[in-house]
């Protein structure tokens, strides 16, 4: 353990005491407050709306529709449909295209007058007839030709057909959204014909370029601040309309408007993780020899905009299988265009392969884990590449003896504590590593202390953590003297915080970039007469002090140095990236997740005794906030396996749960014992801390281990997300 594995976390206290800045809580001189207004129907035009009370009504300052909208002029030319486009153009038109579409903006001097005003607007629709059930639009199923919308096929197209033991399966997920604590927000204003946005992003970068691309400007020319971030979870990878509609306004009244999302439009206007239909088909040997397997899955995606994941893509790697086909189609509905949700695409393909691989288990009266182990890949076969580092079987081991595996039993409903049946079960995850070009400035002020700036986020994973620690461990620095300044433009050009990435981009860059300023500080202290005759590579530096490695008489400190030769600090900008060797091999963190289950007979409550998360993520740069993130990544999936979904009224188009009273998450007293194991062995390959990234696999199956952990218990498959007490009380005998 090196000494910064285990620190605090650096943004904690700041937290904590609320001297933390988030977005709204900019001091703004002549701010004004703003709101939207949504459509009440899911599809149709607008007929008329009526905001003369809300003009006249006190304190109003502007009501902005689509009929007098000053339209930015990038909408003309938006064709970008992917990522960070800005597809639903807000008051573009008199068009609805789903439910609480804002069709209003109110901006007034008060919040309470605005809030009055936005309550006076009323609109008639010519209404047309909306779709928002997956279920009933077959017809509008469409492959798009994408990496990830092309059909996949390995050996024999649907191999598994020709099996001795074949199992077929359909699978749900419902939508979940992500609503993290804090709301989606933003200060806009505007100099002259540059925008300044404090706002709710995972990408100062990407923001940068859809407002650019948005008012026709440069990105250059766009300023985004966005320091703290109370959780985001994959909501904050897109530019959404009411950032645009803020910067409208502002430019309008040429005054700073404050817009944050009430709660319900957080289940509406922010993107969800999408309501996903799958079909499994696994092919065995009667010994348990997987041999063929075929994932198909169709989701939703709006209809302005084509929203895909990577749903089946574990599918084509996670196991060792000769024959493998995988299909994805999407169906356009009238909603809002999903958005990655934590563990996207994998988190809802795993929930499907996780529990066919558990079905075809009991089928073959194979223990899951025998089974996973007896199609143990040893290379990637989609990729036909050896891994970089996989370290799966210690996931399985160090599950298999925490959460007490020995103690389950194959036959469901054999085990009971008391009155309640005992389940176990468990799921496998994975995440790709991916790495992008990131810059670092590292540079030593005169006071001794190391600044690190990069522009990436910290949506609450640890990134700054992350970054003080691998530049004290490079400078040899304590941790005290590490300042980290990030989120926000202007400062070395970071990624977006997104697919569990940024310790591999931005670790890099801190390790890359704080090395060469070590060696500029080193190659400065050999032009001292304290070192004179003594080579670069005789020289250490340690907590701040630069000295001979033979001969301890001989030594100075970093501030001397700065001052004997007037600097005002030391610095060095370094873009790092990912090396060409990398490409050879392929790069995944693992997890394996494991539940014990009680599930009470009579009133079909389910309760989780015990919770497993095992992981290979390579390095562990920091326990703390590892296991912070893999807590709360577990306890995502939780909510999945148990709890989480948007509930429409179909007839109307809406949602009937959006609030936090009848959408339910995971509370504290819902798990009973949570753990966390990481194999923490470097990965020779990924990056030079050798991490593999975190923050999705902590979710990823943990959904399936609940559901396998359930029918371990109940006999009981529930294939449909999530597993709520009436789908388990209604066929277990009592
Ligand atoms: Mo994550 S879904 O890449 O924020």
């Amino acid at each position: 353990m090196s000494k910064t594995s285990n620190i605090n976390r650096v943004d904690g206290f700041a937290k904590v005491t609320g001297s933390a800045t988030y977005s709204a809580e900019y001091k703004t001189p002549g701010v004004v407050y703003a709101c939207l207004v949504g459509s009440t129907i899911a599809k149709g035009r607008i007929k008329t709306i009526d905001t003369k009370k809300a003009e006249w009504a006190p304190g109003v300052l502007a009501v902005i529709t689509h009929l007098n909208v000053d339209k930015p002029v990038g909408y003309q030319k938006a064709k970008d449909k992917h990522n960070f486009g800005q597809p639903l153009q807000i008051f573009k038109d008199d068009s609805v295209l789903y439910y609480d579409q804002p069709i209003a903006l109110v901006i007034a001097d008060t919040f309470e007058r605005m809030q009055y005003a936005a309550s006076l607007i009323k609109a008639d629709y010519f209404k047309e007839e909306h779709s928002t059930e997956l279920k009933k639009a077959a017809d509008k199923e469409k492959k798009v030709d994408t990496d990830k919308g092309n059909d996949y096929h390995r050996g024999i197209q649907d191999g598994y057909k020709n099996a001795e033991v074949i199992l077929e399966a359909e699978y749900t997920i419902p939508t979940e959204v992500h609503n993290p604590m804090e709301l989606a927000n933003i200060i806009a204003k505007w100099e002259g014909n540059k925008p300044i946005l404090y706002t709710k992003s995972q990408g100062v970068e990407g923001t940068r370029k859809s407002v650019a691309g948005v008012f026709g400007i440069q990105a250059e020319d766009v300023e985004v601040h966005s320091e703290y971030l109370g959780g985001a979870f994959g909501m904050g990878l897109h530019t959404w309309p009411y950032e645009i509609a803020a910067l409208i306004g502002a430019k309008k009244l040429n005054r700073p408007v404050k817009l944050v999302l009430h709660r319900e439009q957080m289940f509406t206007n922010v993107g969800f993780r999408p309501y996903t239909i799958q079909k499994m088909g696994l092919g065995a040997t009667k010994a348990g020899k997987l041999t063929g397997l075929t994932h198909e899955a169709v989701a939703m995606t709006s209809s302005y905009e084509d929203f895909m994941e990577g749903t089946v893509n574990m599918s084509r790697f996670i196991y060792d299988c000769e024959n493998v086909s995988t299909r994805y189609r999407i169906i356009p509905l009238d909603t809002c265009t999903p958005i990655w949700m934590r563990g996207p695409g994998e988190a809802t393909g795993s929930f499907a392969l996780e529990c066919a691989m558990d079905e075809m288990a009991y089928k073959l009266n194979l223990d899951p884990i025998e089974f996973r182990k007896l199609n143990y890949a040893e290379k990637d076969l989609e990729q036909n590449k050896p891994w970089s580092s996989k370290y799966l079987l210690e996931c399985y081991e160090g599950g298999m003896e925490r959460i007490g595996w020995k103690n389950r039993k194959n036959e469901p409903g054999s085990v009971k504590e008391g009155n309640w049946l005992v389940g176990y079960g468990m799921g496998t995850g994975t995440f790709g590593c991916y790495r992008s070009p990131t810059s670092v400035k590292a540079k030593f002020l005169p006071d001794g202390n190391l600044v690190l700036q990069c522009s990436v986020n910290d949506m609450g994973p640890g990134t700054a953590t992350m970054m003080t620690a691998i530049g004290a461990e490079i400078t040899g620095l304590p941790v005290e003297n590490v300042i980290i300044e990030m989120g926000k433009s202007g400062l070395p050009k970071g990624p977006t915080q997104g697919g569990s990435a940024t310790t591999s981009s931005v670790g890099s860059a801190v390790h890359d970039s704080c090395n060469l300023l070590v060696s500029k500080a080193l190659e400065l202290a050999t032009q001292n007469p304290t070192f004179k005759g003594i080579a670069i590579t005789d020289l250490t530096f340690a907590n701040g002090l630069i000295a001979a490695k033979n001969d301890n008489s001989k030594s100075i400190a970093l501030t001397s140095l700065l001052a004997e030769n007037k600097l005002e600090g030391l610095e060095v900008e370094n873009l790092s990236k990912g090396a060409e060797e990398a490409k050879k091999y392929s790069i995944y963190s693992f997890s394996v997740h494991f539940v014990k289950v009680l599930v009470n007979p009579n009133l079909g409550k389910i309760r989780l005794a015990h919770v497993v998360s095992c992981a290979d993520i390579g390095t562990v740069i920091n326990q703390k906030t590892s296991a912070g993130q893999m807590y709360g990544g577990a306890v995502g999936g939780i909510g999945m396996g148990l709890m989480e979904a948007l509930e429409i009224d179909h007839r109307f188009g809406r949602p009937i749960n959006n609030n936090f009273a009848d959408y339910h998450v995971p509370v504290n007293a819902d798990i009973e014992k949570q753990e966390v194991f990481f194999v923490n062995k470097k990965d020779p390959i990924s990056n030079p801390m050798g991490t593999k990234g975190l923050g999705e696999t902590a979710l990823v199956g943990m959904a399936p281990a609940i559901a396998n952990a359930v029918f371990n218990a109940t006999g009981k498959r529930v294939r449909d997300l999530p597993i709520t007490l009436d789908k388990i009380i209604e066929t277990v005998k009592v």
